[in-house]
């Protein structure tokens, strides 16, 4: 049985990943649909880069929307220092064949969440949480749809890459997260303390090099770009492949370990702004909310790309 997604992504090469992997496993992910949010870079770029993923992967089945162009109450933060001007820097893109719809992306996340059976559709989230939010804040009824919401964003003992405290993703939309992780709704997060375990090293990204498609040349030229920044800043072997993390949890949840804890959203501090205040330890009687994955098997997470990347165009 394959289960229904909806991608919500700021691609960003390590969303480009993620993407590409769903894209690679029709048994198993039913992907409904792309919506681009602003982050990595802005809106105009991450629908743009949605539609040339979907290019890249031959399955132009599958519609791209465009969603918000700004965070809720800040303004928009955007990582052209990690990601390049493009946000998918590192691969030569061809002109684009898919087309963006005509729909905004809120007003298509609330049509497909009230048009589903019962808790039918996974939402993954890849960038900021203004869609989402935007979409339960719309229109309340369309949380019925969805069966769970996986997300990449946010760090409990690896603090911020943003600022000391924040992640990027829940820092460029504190407000939106907040709405989030206060839905009530199923929830499991993909933290900086997992991510930073999952590093794309040398070898790793030279193993996709070798794949001998066009998708295995795209991602390692995106990943060599991706490293240069990360590896100087962290001093470490690779960079940390954050997004697919969330794709392959849905595949193979067995590599991945966490536990499921109270998670609140600092949106006031001008210090800690952005915080993921996630209470590991159980040290208040605040209600458990969220599960937060914390471990996860890398060798396998570069296996279950490589395997699925090679069966692209
Ligand atoms: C997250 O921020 C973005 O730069 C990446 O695409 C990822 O979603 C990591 O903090
Ligand atoms: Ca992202």
């Amino acid at each position: 049985m394959t289960q229904a997604i909806i991608i919500d992504t700021d691609p960003g090469q390590d969303d480009a990943l993620a993407i590409l992997l769903a894209l690679a496993a029709p048994k198993v992910l039913d992907v409904r649909a792309i919506v681009a949010v602003a982050g990595n870079v802005p809106l105009p770029l991450t629908q743009l880069n949605a539609r040339r993923l979907v290019d890249l992967s031959g399955r132009r089945d599958v519609p791209v929307y465009a969603g918000c162009a700004a965070p809720m109450e800040r303004p928009l933060i955007t990582a052209e220092n990690v990601h390049g001007h493009t946000g998918v820097d590192g691969y030569d893109w061809p002109d684009t064949q898919t087309p963006l719809q005509d729909q905004g992306g809120v007003d298509f996340l609330i049509e497909a969440l009230l048009a589903a059976g019962e808790r039918e559709i996974t939402l993954c989230t890849l960038g900021p949480l203004t869609n989402i939010a935007m979409a339960l804040l719309k229109e309340p009824r369309c949380a019925r749809g969805i069966n769970e919401i996986v997300m990449m964003g946010g760090g409990c003992f690896e603090g911020g890459n943003t600022t000391p405290a924040a992640e990027f993703n829940i820092l460029v939309d504190p407000h939106a997260a907040d709405i989030v992780f206060k839905s009530s709704l199923s929830l499991t997060l993909i933290p900086l303390d997992l991510t930073h375990k999952a590093l794309a090293t040398p070898a790793r990204i030279d193993r996709i090099a070798a794949l001998g498609n066009e998708t295995g040349k795209a991602c390692a030229g995106m990943l060599r770009y991706f490293n240069r920044h990360d590896v100087e800043k962290y001093g470490s072997e690779g960079a940390p492949l954050h997004d697919p993390c969330v794709i392959a949890y849905l595949m193979q949840p067995d590599m991945f370990g966490g536990k499921t804890v109270n998670v609140e959203i600092e949106t006031a501090s001008p210090l800690t702004m952005g915080m993921t205040v996630m209470d590991w330890w159980r040290v208040t009687d605040r209600a458990p909310n969220c599960t937060v994955m914390n471990t996860i098997d890398a060798d396998g997470y570069f296996d279950l790309l490589s395997d699925h990347l090679a069966r692209l165009p």
